[in-house]
């Protein structure tokens, strides 16, 4: 997504985060290395982790609250950043809290908007997103959808956020299962195939830090291959496949073992994962 010029109002807005997790941190280092919103109108709350959420806080410059009734009614928006086991407990509790006018953003892996509007029992426009861990370093691929009593005005404030750690995509929100396999998931498979490699570099007898380097830079420079050659995979993977080559070895290997199926079946089976979290609760 490209930047916008539909005013997002977000400078003014005091925002309030429901969980001080990964997801949180990354959120609020984009939002204030942005300088979207000053620290000072951005307030935290956990469940009972006060030692994680005053260090949080302390480190960010943010305001804190033990109190999620209070957090909720000096929000003007409100990011729910907590497990999906806890989400129903969570909501429930803010029950009557939340207002129809308050913006609620949703991190939270398979529960609709739908669903959470239930729980909250009040028409507030609710945006769903899906980011990935590579939001620590700015470099998240965020999938957002909207709720039905969501606005184009909502979806903008949520794109300035998102665009704080990374791109994003607008989607609709029946997509956002399969972009849970895909690219939620999807860092923890790369980290998978970087294991493999970097096993096979240590066995065949390289330094654990040259064969993970190697690996690194290996996955970095076919990425910025994809990016900026714009070419199809398969193209580029045939330029490096010369007939009865090394490559060719090592493919003809893979494909012994169902490598492109077992990665097909991973990601299906993740975003039937979120499907099947998010029905706990239809
Ligand atoms: N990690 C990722 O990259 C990623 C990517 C996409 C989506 N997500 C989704 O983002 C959500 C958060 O993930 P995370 O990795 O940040 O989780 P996390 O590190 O486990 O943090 C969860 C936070 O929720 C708080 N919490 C739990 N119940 C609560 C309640 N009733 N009221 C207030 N706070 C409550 C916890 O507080 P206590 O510590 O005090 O219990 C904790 O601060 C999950 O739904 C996950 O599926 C994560």
């Amino acid at each position: 997504m490209g930047t916008t010029n539909i005013s997002t109002g977000l400078q003014a807005s005091r925002i309030g985060f429901l969980g001080a997790g990964s997801v949180v941190e990354a959120i609020l280092g984009g939002i204030l290395k942005n300088s979207l919103v000053p620290a000072g109108q951005i307030c935290i709350t956990n469940r009972r982790n006060e030692e994680r959420l005053y260090a949080l806080c302390d480190k960010y410059g943010t305001q804190s609250s033990t109190s999620r009734e209070e957090l909720v009614r000096q929000s003007d928006l409100l990011i729910l950043a907590i497990k999906p086991a806890d989400a129903e407990e969570a909501c429930l509790h803010l029950r009557g809290l939340v207002r129809p006018d308050q913006l609620i953003i949703s991190v939270v892996a398979g529960v609709s908007t739908d669903v959470i509007q239930g729980w909250l029992g009040v028409e507030c426009p609710i945006i769903r997103t899906m980011p990935n861990t590579s939001s620590a370093v700015g470099l998240s691929v965020t999938g957002v959808a909207k709720g039905r009593f969501a606005t184009e005005q909502h979806l903008q404030q949520a794109l300035s956020l998102f665009e704080s750690i990374g791109t994003v995509y607008v989607v609709l929100e029946s997509d956002l299962d399969i972009i849970t396999g895909l690219s939620g998931s999807g860092p923890a498979y790369v980290y998978y195939l970087v294991e493999a490699m970097e096993k096979a570099g240590a066995q065949a007898g390289l330094s654990p830090d040259i064969a993970r380097q190697l690996t690194i830079e290996t996955i970095l420079g076919a990425a910025q291959m994809l990016l900026h050659t714009r070419e199809e995979p398969a193209i580029l993977r045939k330029k490096v496949t010369s007939p009865g080559g090394t490559t060719q070895a090592g493919i003809e290997v893979l494909e012994s073992y169902h490598f492109q199926e077992a990665v097909v079946s991973a990601v299906l089976r993740a975003a039937e994962r979120a499907r099947e979290m998010g029905a706990q609760y239809q």
